[in-house]
């Protein structure tokens, strides 16, 4: 069985697990990758009043003007992006599709997207729906899972059309520092490469990181599409809310490809989603709060349990070492759900290089949180005790 589920694709594994995460009553599902949170009350608000003013018809494919306008002014103030609402953004069902939007504009057949691992583990089957070629490259805890640029050169080949920079990194939880972005600028231009930046954790950052938006820096805007969505800093998952944004010229393409896809956003949403971009920002703060004081719970329990990982600088993960164990990441993670019933992902459905880590979230309550990592140091300590020599 489990040879056989290590056989699935990543996001395929991830699933199966959560399935039977779910026949457990009690089940903690620590892995998972949406807020626990509800969405702020003065974003519901907005959507409950576009159902009310009738907001049923479609707008056009790339969203409403004012959610564009609002986006365009929302990356000039956070990422210090200057574009056009009306060529340069395309609004998206989240930032599932704004990924496939980007990769299939991008990537053609034989193209290679190069791909830092551990990585969000769609960008490969979306390479592959493109019939391009993702090129992994690894990153390392003992480096903080760095997008070394001198690493990124010597794994380009003739066929590299793009990179991929995921800052903070799900699940690698790394920050790509502002001069290893400039490093990676003036790599792209040298090799005449894309940059396929996604930054949907980017107000996500933790003690002294910062982070940075590639199309921000000099050399970067003209190569780089970027993505970003509302699900991860404002709890909106469910509501289907992000955006595409790079220079007119490759914007075009996104937008045909919108069209043909799915056509426009849902309009509630969209309304949903300028509200969450021009309303009060304090909800969203709590809960950034809250992910601070939970990244220091999560990170007190894995001491006492002896792991080791990658400090988390921002996102809303950790990425566990879990070597010592002798497990692979599957067989860890099912033995601590069955025993446990808390389900903490294998890092192998990430990247196959990553098959002895395990991806912790903290995107439950408090109490949730800490029972679930109890229940986890009980398990290890009983697996430790078992395979003691
Ligand atoms: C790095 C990264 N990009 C894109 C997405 C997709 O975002 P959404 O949930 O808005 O579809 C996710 C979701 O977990 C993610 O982690």
């Amino acid at each position: 069985m489990t040879q056989e589920k290590q056989k699935k694709r990543g996001t395929e594994v991830l699933y199966s697990l959560i399935a039977e995460a779910r026949g457990y009553d009690d089940a903690v599902v620590l892995g998972r990758g949406d807020p626990d949170f509800d969405t702020p009350a003065h974003i519901v608000a907005a959507a409950k009043r576009a159902f009310e003013n009738h907001a049923n018809d479609y707008s056009p494919p790339e969203g409403i003007l004012p959610i564009r306008e609002a986006i365009a002014e929302r990356v000039q103030r956070i990422n210090g992006v200057e574009v056009d609402p009306n060529t340069d953004i395309v609004f998206t069902n989240g930032g599932q599709e704004a990924l496939f939007l980007m990769v299939v504009a991008a990537i053609g057949e034989g193209d290679g997207l190069l791909v830092p691992e551990p990585n969000y583990n769609t960008y490969k089957d979306a390479v592959t729906f493109s019939r391009g070629v993702s090129v992994g490259m690894p990153t390392y805890p003992a480096e903080s899972f760095r997008v070394d640029p001198e690493r990124v050169r010597a794994t380009l080949t003739p066929d590299t059309k793009a990179l991929l920079l995921v800052s903070p990194n799900n699940p690698a939880a790394s920050v790509i520092s502002r001069d290893d972005q400039l490093a990676l600028i003036a790599l792209a231009e040298e090799h005449d490469l894309l940059i396929l930046a996604d930054d949907i954790y980017d107000l996500l950052i933790y003690d002294d990181f910062t982070h940075t938006s590639p199309a921000s820096l000099p050399g970067g805007k003209e190569r780089t599409l970027t993505l970003n969505a509302l699900s991860k800093a404002y709890a909106m998952t469910g509501w289907r809310t992000g955006w595409v944004m790079g220079p007119a010229d490759l914007m075009v393409r996104v937008k045909a490809l919108k069209a043909a896809v799915s056509g426009p956003a849902s309009i509630v949403s969209q309304h949903a989603a300028l509200a969450a971009l021009t309303g009060p920002q304090e909800p969203m703060e709590e809960m950034r709060e809250a992910y601070i004081r939970r990244r220091g719970i999560v990170l007190d329990y894995l001491d006492q349990m002896g792991f080791s990982y990658g400090n988390p600088q921002g996102g809303q993960f950790v990425f566990v070492d879990i070597g010592h164990t002798g497990m692979s990441s599957l067989e860890l993670s099912q033995k601590i759900l069955s025993r446990a019933h808390v389900l903490a992902y294998p890092g192998g459905a990430f990247s196959e290089d990553m098959d002895h880590f395990l991806r912790i979230t903290f995107l439950q309550p408090e109490d949730q949180l800490r029972d679930g990592l109890a229940r986890m140091k009980q398990a290890m300590d009983a697996i430790s005790e078992e395979n003691a020599p």
